[in-house]
């Protein structure tokens, strides 16, 4: 149903927009795409660059990429300035060397390119949209201590000027999402008490709880999903959110929104970005990802901060275990409302001091057990919050089980608002299975023991079945010369 109403849509809108105004479009979208698929510097495409940076698609995990592997080899002097507090800064923090931001891809035009590696993680485009959802009414209802919205704001007039530190609220997309969660959340407040009274949603789908929630088919429908949520990795990836830098981007998505059959233009230049990326996660394929990352990018990071070991040798010392580093304190002043004496925060955004990592003797194995521990504390704080959170919007609530509730048309459409991001992940599914068979035959040339035991088979951490293989096949070779050698000498005996 909701699937031909948008049919019929967007059908008419090309009716009614005039063919002159469609190829004029397709002009301006293709100059753009020509312009951006630039060719050449394709060597060394494998090697890190002297500036990493992490294209944080949100929802897809990159955070804990972060607070779990980045923040544990770089310091924070190699930071640069205000990467995640603010969208459009300034990289003029002379020889930083990290930038990870929700920012698009249009931010290489302030970086120097020929020396900046990029790297990021995509999401199957269904959960991505589950999960936005789902944090923006998990941050959202954390407001709801305050009785009313005016004294939200008031509120966040006291605390901010105060607090240094970076809130959700400052950040693409979330400053958008955020405060329109919140407005509906005050506003559907009254029936919320009645809904509760009356308990009869007990047993609905959290996901369609009018009286408690906005609900997700209306939130996927709305015009704010459409400018910012939908299809959001495909143009993140090429360079286009509506917080680009790039000036011709309003135009270029203004046609792609009237036109839709021009998508493929954008899908094609984020296909030949992520081809040109140091490496490409899949938030699906967690500890696949994760263990790849800690041998493209971790290891290189290391080698590269050996080399540079002198400069900030004073650096390494005075270190505390990784958990206490996020504590970055959140500017909507809640934790303080709260009487909580802790000052974790849950935004999506790490303040500007952390815990100077340790990264003498550091190897690939040492990174991983490293980020298990830290992921695994990160996560037991992410979850509590949540229940926290969501407790005041219960009975509404979510989770995995849950979103099987959710009828088929609605997953429908968000695969068909998403379309791009479909096509997109497949193509990033395939790099990813490029990138496995590349580390495979590097580690063939060059086995590193204490990897094989402490990263990949030791612990948590499976043993990856090429591994196995590989040894079984070197032990068969081995077998094979001791047979040849053996049955070689034996004619020779036998000759005598
Ligand atoms: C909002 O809450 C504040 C603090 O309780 C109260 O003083 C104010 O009157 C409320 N405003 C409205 C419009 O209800
Ligand atoms: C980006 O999208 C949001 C949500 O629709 C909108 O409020 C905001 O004004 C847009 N920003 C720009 C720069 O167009
Ligand atoms: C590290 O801690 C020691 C004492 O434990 C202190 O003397 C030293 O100044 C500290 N160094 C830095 C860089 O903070
Ligand atoms: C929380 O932060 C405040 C200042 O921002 C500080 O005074 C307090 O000691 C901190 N509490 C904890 C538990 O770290
Ligand atoms: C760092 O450099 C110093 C000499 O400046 C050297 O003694 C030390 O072993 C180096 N450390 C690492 C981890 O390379
Ligand atoms: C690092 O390795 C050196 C020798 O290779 C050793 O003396 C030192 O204790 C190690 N440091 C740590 C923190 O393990
Ligand atoms: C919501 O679900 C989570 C598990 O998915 C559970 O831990 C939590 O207690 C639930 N919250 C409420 C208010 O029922």
């Amino acid at each position: 149903m909701c699937l031909q109403i948008w049919h019929i849509v967007s059908a008419s809108l090309l009716v009614s927009s005039s063919e002159d105004d469609y190829f004029r479009c397709e002009s301006v979208v293709r100059n753009w795409a020509d312009a951006s698929s630039e060719r050449g510097i394709k060597e060394d495409e494998l090697t890190l660059k002297d500036i990493l940076f992490f294209l944080h698609v949100p929802r897809t995990g990159g955070r804990t990429y972060f607070h779990c592997f980045l923040r544990k080899i770089y310091t924070s002097a190699q930071e640069c300035p205000r990467s995640y507090d603010k969208l459009r800064f300034d990289p003029s923090k002379p020889n930083c060397r990290l930038v990870v931001t929700h920012d698009d891809y249009s931010l290489m035009s302030k970086l120097p390119k020929d020396m900046t590696s990029v790297v990021t993680i995509l999401r199957d485009p269904v959960d991505r949209v589950f999960s936005t959802y789902e944090f923006s009414v998990e941050v959202a209802a954390r407001f709801l201590v305050h009785p009313n919205l005016t004294s939200v704001a008031q509120m966040s007039r006291r605390i901010r000027p105060k607090s240094r530190a970076v809130s959700t609220l400052d950040i693409w997309p979330w400053k958008y999402l955020v405060p329109w969660m919140r407005g509906d959340l005050f506003a559907r407040r009254d029936a919320r008490e009645l809904g509760r009274l009356r308990k009869t949603e007990e047993f609905s789908s959290p996901y369609d709880m009018e009286d408690m929630v906005m609900p997700l088919h209306e939130f996927i429908n709305d015009p704010i999903a459409h400018d910012i949520i939908h299809n959001g990795a495909t143009f993140q990836v090429a360079g286009l959110t509506n917080n680009s830098y790039a000036v011709e981007s309003h135009h270029v998505r203004s046609c792609v929104r009237k036109h839709p059959e021009l998508g493929h233009f954008v899908l094609e230049v984020a296909k030949h970005r992520l081809d040109h990326m140091l490496y490409v996660g899949l938030t699906e394929e967690h500890r696949k990802s994760a263990t790849m990352f800690a041998k493209l990018v971790g290891a290189q990071v290391l080698s590269q901060s050996e080399a540079l070991n002198s400069t900030f040798k004073q650096e390494t010392s005075n270190q505390t275990e990784p958990s206490s580093s996020f504590s970055d304190s959140e500017a909507d002043g809640l934790n303080q409302i709260e009487g909580s004496t802790n000052n974790q925060s849950d935004s999506e955004v790490p303040s500007s001091t952390h815990v100077e990592p340790a990264r003498e003797n550091m190897t690939v194995g040492r990174l991983m057990e490293i980020y298990e521990t830290c992921i695994s504390s990160l996560r037991k704080t992410q979850a509590s919050r949540r229940t926290l959170s969501l407790k005041r919007v219960a009975p509404a609530n979510f989770s995995k089980k849950a979103r099987l509730s959710v009828p088929a048309t609605i997953l429908q459409q968000i695969q068909y608002l998403n379309s791009l991001d479909v096509e997109l992940y497949k193509h990033a599914q395939n790099i990813f299975i490029r990138q496995e068979k590349h580390i495979m035959q590097s580690a063939e040339i060059f086995i590193q023991p204490e990897d094989l035991q402490t990263a990949d088979c030791g612990g948590s951490y499976g043993c990856p079945p090429w591994k196995s293989l590989l040894v079984i096949a070197l032990l068969a070779i081995v077998v094979l010369i001791m047979l040849f050698l053996s049955t070689g000498r034996r004619t020779n005996k036998v000759k005598k």
